[in-house]
């Protein structure tokens, strides 16, 4: 069906890559999938039966019994596990704290990809994380690699957070920074921009900057794919 491409968009934590997806995805009418919700969930899942990260036939068994399902919610994307929504409780610090751990498990990656790929089999998909364009969607007509500094990066989830928050500027910038590290130096399929990827730096562009350059992208390859 050349009326739909499949786009990617990869790129550390803080990004955009959530906030610009789903927008994107709302303006073209296509569906929108967060991958990183995915490992958080596991992670979620793990945490509560005191499953570690390197707990191989235990995760194995945990993740054949997942049900994983992505729904459009009142703020985006709600996600449900077993029937179960954990949109909120997957944001964690907790489950922060520890996903690219359970990410970097050759056993939970296995698992998610598969899923990923068949959630994108029909095309019309925006999908972020941190490997959709060079493992999950190699072939994804348009591929988008989203950087900021991790200052900028740090201080936007810095707002995010709630007022009673318990940690601080720096302190985040740290998680965050080690949490990138973690995931660009995993051994499968790390945070990696695909050698066809667009780079875009968003740490001076606004977001609606961000979605109308990668909508215009879109319109191109879709022309092209034509
Ligand atoms: O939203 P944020 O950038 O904080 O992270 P996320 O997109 O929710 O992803 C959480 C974590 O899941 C990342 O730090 C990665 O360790 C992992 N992840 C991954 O390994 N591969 C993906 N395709 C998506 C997320
Ligand atoms: O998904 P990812 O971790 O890459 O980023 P996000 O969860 O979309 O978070 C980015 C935060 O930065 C959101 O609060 C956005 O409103 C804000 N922001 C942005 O996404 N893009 C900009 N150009 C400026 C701010």
């Amino acid at each position: 069906d050349s009326d739909r491409i499949n786009i990617a968009i990869d790129g550390p934590a803080g990004a955009g890559k959530s906030t610009v997806a789903r927008m994107v995805a709302g303006q073209l009418g296509y569906v929108y999938i967060d991958t990183g919700a995915m490992y958080r969930a596991v992670t979620l899942s793990a945490q509560r039966l005191a499953i570690a990260f390197e707990q191989e036939s235990a995760l194995s068994e945990l993740l054949s019994g997942l049900r994983i399902k992505l729904e459009p919610g009142p703020n985006g994307q709600s996600i449900f596990v077993n029937g179960e929504d954990v949109t909120q409780e997957i944001r964690s610090r907790e489950v922060t704290r520890q996903v690219s751990y359970f990410a970097a498990s050759g056993v939970v990656r296995g698992v998610l990809s598969a899923m990923q790929r068949e959630m994108a089999a029909r095309k019309g998909v925006v999908m972020d994380g941190r490997d959709i364009g060079t493992h999950v969607l190699p072939d994804a007509e348009l591929k988008v690699f989203l950087t900021a500094s991790v200052k900028e990066r740090a201080a936007r989830r810095f707002k995010e957070l709630p007022a009673d928050q318990a940690i601080s500027l720096e302190q985040l910038e740290k998680e965050i920074a080690e949490r990138d590290a973690l995931d660009e130096q995993r051994d499968i399929s790390p945070l990696l921009k695909a050698h066809d990827a667009i780079e875009l730096d968003s740490s001076y562009m606004t977001i609606e900057e961000v979605v109308a350059s990668i909508v215009k992208l879109s319109r191109t390859k879709l022309a092209e794919a034509k």
